[in-house]
């Protein structure tokens, strides 16, 4: 008695390993080669009555045949990768990859660093981890200023701390470069503040520095300028008022007029119709004789901004704690936004 069904089982599980051309030709010639079982089967039937042999014929030749078009179908799957099949429809639209988008941060900061570097300054950077001498005391902060207090700052130990601002890296820049040159700092900061609509205790800031032999505070006025119609827009009123700072004297606080009510007064200004965005002024002496210059031979002006609240006013983001829950469903609407 011929047992076809075990052959096409063994076949089956035989051609369900093949993995390579090799195994695939083993197979084949295994079942339906010259000295392959198929053929053994049509000797074997040679000794039965005519009508058995017939009857046999036609059954191993169906065999033959189921075997043929499994071959086929394996051949294919082995040589086309991308072949049809029954669970893949190649006749639909392909799947987008996912592809992540700019934070609006990173965008703010990018658009603010080149526009500084198409007026010919150039990018540096500072440590995060600075000392209490960098962070305040060559800053000309005196030692009882209540900015130097663990309540304000995040200190590691006696000595260092998280930066609160950019400006220590005027006095790293100074010893670094020789005047004259223009360089903007961007960088994270660090303050104990708790986080509300308007403030982070972790935020960033790019600090500006520009020093020469004779620059002055209408240079400042001039750059700023220039900066704040490019960044915000032709339309924005500019406005200086007088501030303090123990790094900068004369010190200045630089305003623009509000986007959303012109300058009239709204929620968003605190009705005053004007926002904050930096604060700026000449280098003080104390500074220089800190960084080893001779505060008689040069001149200089510092800005520093904090980014994050230009990012709020840019795209009219209404609470500053949106920009670090890193919720998609926000993040990702700055996809197209370069
Ligand atoms: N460092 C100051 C701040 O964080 C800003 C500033 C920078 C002011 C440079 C004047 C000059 O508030």
């Amino acid at each position: 008695m011929i047992n076809l069904k075990s052959i096409l089982e063994n076949f089956q599980n035989d051609i369900d390993q093949a993995k390579t051309l090799d195994d695939f030709n083993r197979i084949k010639g295994k079942y339906i080669g010259r000295k392959g079982k198929l053929n053994e089967l049509f000797k074997e039937i040679t000794q039965l009555s005519p009508d058995e042999k017939k009857e046999w014929g036609k059954k191993i030749n169906q065999l033959k045949e189921l075997i043929e078009s499994q071959l086929q179908e394996k051949l294919n799957e082995l040589t086309h990768t991308l072949k049809p099949s029954k669970t893949v429809d190649i006749s639909l639209p392909g799947k987008k990859p996912w592809v992540g988008s700019f934070h609006p941060i990173q965008i703010t900061l990018h658009q603010i660093l080149s526009i500084f570097q198409s007026l010919g300054f150039r990018i540096e950077s500072g440590p995060e981890i600075e000392s209490e001498y960098y962070n305040f005391e060559a800053l000309n902060f005196p030692p009882d200023h209540p900015a130097r207090d663990a309540q304000d700052s995040f200190f590691l130990d006696q000595e260092y701390l998280l930066r609160t601002h950019t400006s220590p890296a005027q006095i790293r820049i100074m010893k670094k470069l020789q005047a004259p040159f223009k360089v903007v700092v961007p960088g994270k900061c660090f303050r104990r503040d708790a986080m509300d609509a308007s403030h982070s205790p972790m935020f960033h800031q790019v600090e500006g520095l520009v020093v020469a032999e004779s620059v002055s505070m209408g240079d400042l006025k001039g750059t700023i300028e220039v900066f704040a119609r490019r960044f915000f827009g032709n339309d924005r009123q500019l406005r200086f008022r007088p501030s303090f700072f123990p790094f900068t004297e004369p010190s200045a606080e630089v305003d623009i007029s509000c986007g959303l009510c012109q300058g009239k007064g709204c929620r968003s200004c605190g009705q005053t119709g004007w926002l904050e965005i930096m604060g700026a002024g000449m280098v003080h002496p104390k500074v220089f004789e800190a960084a080893g210059y001779n505060p008689n031979q040069v001149r200089g002006f510092a800005f520093g901004m904090g980014i994050d609240r230009a990012a709020l006013l840019k795209f009219g983001i209404p609470d500053m704690r949106w920009l670090f829950e890193n919720d998609m469903t926000f993040i990702e609407q700055f996809h197209a936004i370069q």
